[in-house]
């Protein structure tokens, strides 16, 4: 089924994206995690450390299909799509309130990339109200984050947490 993108702020990868790419993994040969980078966006990790991160939660897991990848871009998601060579462009649905944003997204990318189809996979239930920014303010907080992210994710939190904000990269 060729290669697929699915693209994201990944800030951090939540269980919830982790369960997305398990589902879409069996579907296509190669599937690419594309983390955006987005200078105007503030961000808890640094575009490196948010692959990072991807890469050693991936290696940790046993994952059945397509082989998967991590790669930064910048730029419009579907013009890395297309210099990618992916087939589709993946994205989460994890409830309605999700799908007008995706919608408007997906018909953009297709205006952009008509070449290029969205494939919209059903997050699991459990995932349906985790996000990286809700999950980020339970965690600054200080409430309970555990199964919310992967443990290789919490560890990686909580050494951020311990770094002097004036001394944090980002
Ligand atoms: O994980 P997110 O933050 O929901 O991902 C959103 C993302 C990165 C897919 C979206 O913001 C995006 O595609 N940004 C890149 C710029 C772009 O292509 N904008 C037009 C999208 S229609």
């Amino acid at each position: 089924m060729g290669r697929a993108l699915f693209p994201g702020s990944f800030d951090p990868l939540t269980s919830g994206h982790l369960d997305v790419i398990r589902r879409a993994a069996p579907l296509f040969d190669e599937l690419i995690i594309g983390v955006l980078n987005n200078p105007d966006k503030v961000s808890m990790f640094a575009l490196e450390e948010r692959c990072e991160m991807i890469r050693e939660v991936l290696a940790s897991e046993s994952m059945t299909g397509a082989r998967v990848i991590v790669k930064s871009f910048s730029g419009l998601t579907a013009v890395f799509a297309r210099e990618c060579a992916a087939l589709a462009i993946v994205r989460g649905i994890r409830a309605v309130s999700d799908y007008e944003y995706e919608l408007r997204m997906a018909r953009m990318n297709r205006r952009l990339e008509p070449s290029i189809e969205t494939a919209f996979l059903l997050a699991g239930e459990e995932f349906s109200f985790v996000s990286s920014t809700l999950l980020k303010q339970v965690f600054k907080l200080g409430g309970p984050i555990d199964g919310l992210v992967h443990p290789i994710v919490e560890a990686r939190m909580r050494d951020k947490q311990l770094i002097p904000q004036h001394l944090a990269v980002s």
